[in-house]
């Protein structure tokens, strides 16, 4: 085989190893120091495709109401780098503990305006790194004890136009930055 093949055949080698995945075929991405920016706003997507794992802002919402129902538990788990997700107007029934488990870098979650019934224990725990977090207008009646545990940084939660009845003991444990609930 002629070395010039061989070298090129190494760099696709090479290149499709470092970020696994690439864009969704109905989104527009643009890459950056900190990682692939994955836009699909307003796509009408039914569920959450494949992601780059190198993929820092995800905007899946749309103007009105999108159709994605559900968040797979592992759809994040290749994407560390991830600091925002845009999730709002979906139909999003519910959130299972330890989506978010290991994004460490998340900043804002929006997942207003779905159809979220409850906070599940551990459902945020040790989120660290998130400061804001939009929940607004979802049908959430219950918030566990421990849903909220342990977000140190986090200084904006919206829940209202939610409906909600119980709030377990210590929900809201060591929120020492929260100003604005
Ligand atoms: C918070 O984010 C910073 C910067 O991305 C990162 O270095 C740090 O490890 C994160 N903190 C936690 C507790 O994961
Ligand atoms: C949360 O953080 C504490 C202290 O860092 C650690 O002991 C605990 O195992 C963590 N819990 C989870 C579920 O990551
Ligand atoms: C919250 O953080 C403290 C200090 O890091 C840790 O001791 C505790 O186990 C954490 N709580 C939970 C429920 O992870
Ligand atoms: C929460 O969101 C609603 C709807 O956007 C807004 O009207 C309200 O002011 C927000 N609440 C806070 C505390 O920011
Ligand atoms: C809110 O929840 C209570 C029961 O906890 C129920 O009686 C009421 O109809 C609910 N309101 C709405 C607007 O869903
Ligand atoms: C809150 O944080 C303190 C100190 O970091 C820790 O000792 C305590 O266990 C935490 N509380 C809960 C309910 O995790």
């Amino acid at each position: 085989m002629n070395e010039e093949i061989t070298f090129l055949l190494f760099l696709v080698v090479i290149s499709t190893g470092l970020v696994k995945g690439t864009c969704p075929s109905t989104c527009s991405c643009s890459s950056g120091s900190s990682g692939s920016n994955v836009n699909c706003y307003s796509k009408n997507l039914g569920h959450i495709p494949d992601l780059p794992s190198d993929t820092y802002i995800i905007d899946l919402s749309y103007i009105s109401n999108n159709q994605i129902s559900a968040i797979p538990v592992n759809t994040f788990v290749d994407c560390e780098l991830l600091q925002t997700i845009y999730l709002h107007n979906n139909k999003i029934s519910a959130i299972e503990p330890f989506t978010f488990m290991n994004l460490h870098n998340l900043r804002y979650l929006s997942v207003y305006n779905n159809k979220i019934r409850s906070l599940e224990s551990n459902m945020f725990i040790n989120m660290t790194n998130l400061t804001q977090l939009y929940l607004h207008y979802n049908k959430i009646r219950l918030l566990e004890s421990y849903a909220f545990i342990n977000m140190t940084n986090l200084y904006y939660i919206n829940l209202s136009g939610n409906n909600i009845s119980h709030i377990e003991e210590n929900a809201f444990g060591n929120l020492t930055s929260l100003s604005t609930l």
